[in-house]
């Protein structure tokens, strides 16, 4: 439809009409023919309003989605299409690891090719839009959520949902086939809930917010985003869905975001529950004021928008405003012309698990592996007498907590994998149970004898092996929403199998799959070798075993630091000098520091090893001052020292010296990922213009401040290899 049509068609909707396209209810309040069905309301719409809703979420499948499209289109006045959307965070039915690890693959092409793959699987299923990509800043592992962000770096995650944005959407308009709408989330803050617990209030500066937290949604904006969904927190006590400065002065006004606000899941609702809002009416009048033009399953909206309009109570410009977005959102993605849009069985059924995709999966769970330590044992021999021992070995679940359409037959489980790869003498054992039983845990009755044997079982095979892998790890849904954590170690069953396997072979290989950074001190103490995977995804178990044996080079660097214990969370590189520094490992009294733990985490931001080694040369500068219109080349070599090829991913952090505020200990403002064959070498250099050196100074401009910086280049957030320059007035 021409765009000046859509402001004709919105003067001739009634107002009902016009608030129906402004609320999203759940698929599941239809039957597989597209019928409404009545039981599984309960929200309390009448069927008029669920007749009326102009979205739908949650529901999937070309059959399904054909049939709820048509029913609505014949009952809608001026057959206005609906618009499908669902969480694809990860991948659709092909699962691809959990963000946080795609993260660690610091591969934006990547990360974008699973993306696109994803969008042609959901599109083929009748999708319009995915709530993905989710750009909140991580710090903290306790929040559950951490899984589904790309880590604790704003630069990082501002080139991932970037990149996730094109991948899903990609650059030739959201009508082309296989392509959906992305919606980035959740505006704003989402990812600094007070103590770790998901939902909490959040507490930032606003200068932290402007430096740290803002910029990864302001990528996926400047990526073309079609929609952004607000936050479940407060922040500065305002929930974000009632948060007008946040959605209409920032997002819209400085970030220049012209598409969809949705609230988060009854979010406009919980107005009332934050203690902003005294009744739904006034939870309605606030959202809408602050911008937010869909309600995602609440009655606010729907149920007291018109009389508001009609008292005077609430402007029907706002209404008008609102919807018109939504309007012109169908109309990018083409739903007035076809309202199926790729929606095709053939092609879902197709497309689904095709080979390309799990190349695509299996190349990028490899990648986000981050090898923490290495004694020498890795890579395994294919000849070598194995046990492979723990209770992730066989798990078929190991795709995180977003992956609704995964089916686990479907995924590679480990021993799978290590089965696919024909290795010498495999023998495999549970060891003991993800969990303890629930009751069980002061170690009474029955199922304690069961797990005994369990463990003795595994400790017998360990006894005969050469090598033993150890796969340990959280539950998938011990990550992701709702799904927080104090005590960020594993399970007891799981330590006690740790140490008896160890007490009886030396040369074990700890794969720890997880939603986030854990406290693996113990482990890391006990095992010889150490592998984080993550949630790997359909793929997952060829992956793992194309890295233990060898014919992938590990590469994953860390995109969030795993602490030496969660007493320090959130703990991050990008950290402050503070007025009283802490060498690491001194005595000394009065400064910062714990009396028993070290300040520094377990392992670092941008951390990880290779069966190779790198040699980076000294950081050359091509000139020492710089003028604001300069740019400063700063390069490095580096060497591939080892015998085996490698990728090595090579990593720039800025450091300003002094300045009108304090600045973090350095940031990250540049990495490249580059393949080196034995003994090659290759020059990376990487441009500082003066807009890399801008914060939010003391009077909350965002500039740069003439004097000393200094810049490291590394192949981690630790690296002392360092240059000073100055820029100059
Ligand atoms: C709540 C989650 O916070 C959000 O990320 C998700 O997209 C919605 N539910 C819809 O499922």
């Amino acid at each position: 439809m021409e765009s000046d049509k859509l402001s004709t068609l919105l003067k001739d909707m009634s107002l009902e009409e016009k608030i129906g396209q402004m609320l999203q209810v759940s698929g599941v309040f239809y039957t597989e023919d597209g019928v409404l069905t009545g039981p599984a309301n309960t929200v309390g719409y009448t069927e008029e309003e669920i007749r009326l809703a102009g979205s739908v979420l949650g529901a999937v499948g070309t059959e399904q989605l054909r049939q709820i499209q048509t029913r609505y289109m014949e009952r809608q006045p001026h057959h206005i299409p609906l618009i499908f959307m669902a969480d694809v965070i990860n991948g659709f039915r092909t699962v691809f690891p959990i963000p946080l690890a795609q993260g660690c693959t610091f591969d934006p092409e990547l990360v974008e090719e699973g993306a696109a793959a994803a969008a042609r699987e959901s599109a083929a299923a009748g999708l319009h839009l995915t709530f993905s990509p989710m750009a909140d800043l991580v710090r903290d592992a306790r929040w559950g959520r951490v899984m589904e962000s790309t880590g604790e770096d704003a630069w990082l995650n501002g080139r991932l949902a970037k990149a996730m944005v094109e991948g899903y959407q990609g650059r030739g308009g959201l009508r082309k086939k296989g392509r959906i709408a992305a919606c980035v989330k959740h505006f704003a803050g989402y990812g600094a809930p007070t103590a770790g617990r998901d939902y909490n209030s959040v507490e930032l500066s606003e200068r932290t917010l402007r430096d740290d937290y803002l910029p990864a949604y302001r990528e996926a904006v400047g990526a073309g985003a079609a929609m952004v969904m607000t936050s479940f927190n407060t922040l500065d006590r305002v929930p974000s869905s009632a948060n007008r400065r946040l959605m209409r002065d920032i997002l819209r006004g400085e970030m220049g975001f012209d598409g969809v606000v949705i609230s988060d899941w009854a979010a406009i609702e919980e107005l009332c529950s934050h203690g902003v809002a005294q009744d739904k009416e006034q939870a309605a009048r606030l959202a809408l004021d602050a911008g937010v033009d869909i309600d995602m399953m609440t009655n606010c909206y729907c149920r007291h928008l018109k009389k508001q309009v009609e008292s005077g109570a609430v402007s029907e410009a706002l209404i008008d405003e609102a919807v018109l977005r939504i309007l012109r959102l169908k109309n990018e993605l083409g739903l007035f012309e076809n309202p199926y849009k790729d929606a095709d069985a053939a092609e879902e059924q197709a497309l689904a698990l095709c080979s390309a995709h799990r190349q695509t999966a299996r190349r990028m769970a490899a990648e986000s592996f981050v090898l923490l330590k290495n004694d020498g044992i890795l890579p395994l021999a294919a000849e070598c007498r194995l046990a492979v021992i723990g209770p992730h070995a066989a798990n078929p679940e190991i795709y995180g907590a977003w992956s609704m359409h995964a089916a686990p037959a479907e995924t590679v489980t480990m021993e799978a994998g290590i089965k696919n790869r024909g290795c010498g003498q495999v023998c495999f054992a549970q060891g003991c149970a993800l969990q303890e039983a629930l009751g069980d845990q002061d170690g009474q009755g029955e199922s304690t004898e069961a797990a005994e044997r369990l463990l003795q079982e595994a400790v017998e095979l360990a006894k005969k092996a050469d090598k033993v892998v150890l796969a340990l790890g959280e539950h998938r849904l011990h990550s992701g929403e709702a799904a927080s954590r104090a005590d960020i170690t594993l399970p007891a069953c799981q330590m006690e199998l740790l140490r008896r396997v160890c007490a009886v072979n030396k040369n074990v290989v700890a794969v720890i799959f997880s939603g986030r950074p854990l406290d693996i001190q113990e482990i890391s103490e006990r095992a010889a070798a150490v592998l984080a995977v993550w949630m790997p995804g359909t793929e997952g178990g060829n992956a793992i075993a194309d890295v233990l044996f060898g014919d992938v080079n590990p590469s994953g660097r860390l995109s969030m630091s795993f602490p030496y214990s969660v007493g320090q969370v959130p703990v991050f590189y990008g950290q402050f000098r503070t007025g009283r520094p802490c060498t690491e490992g001194t005595q000394e009294k009065y400064v910062s520091r714990y009396l028993d733990i070290p300040n520094r985490p377990l392992y670092p931001f941008g951390y990880g090893l290779s069966y190779t080694t790198f040699a980076i040369g000294p950081v050359q500068a091509d000139a020492q001052r710089m003028r604001k219109s300069d740019r400063l080349r700063v390069s490095v070599t580096v060497k591939n020292t080892g015998s085996v090829g490698g990728s090595e991913v090579v990593q720039m952090y800025l450091a300003d010296v002094s300045a009108s505020v304090a600045r973090p200990v350095r940031e990250l403002r540049g990495f490249q990922k580059i393949y080196l064959e034995p003994g090659e070498e290759r020059e990376v250099s990487f441009e500082i213009t003066e807009e890399l050196l801008r914060f939010h100074d003391i009077h909350m401009n965002y500039v740069s401040e003439p004097g000393e910086f200094r810049v490291y280049v590394g192949n981690s957030s630790e690296t002392k290899n360092e240059a000073v320059f100055w820029l100059e007035e």
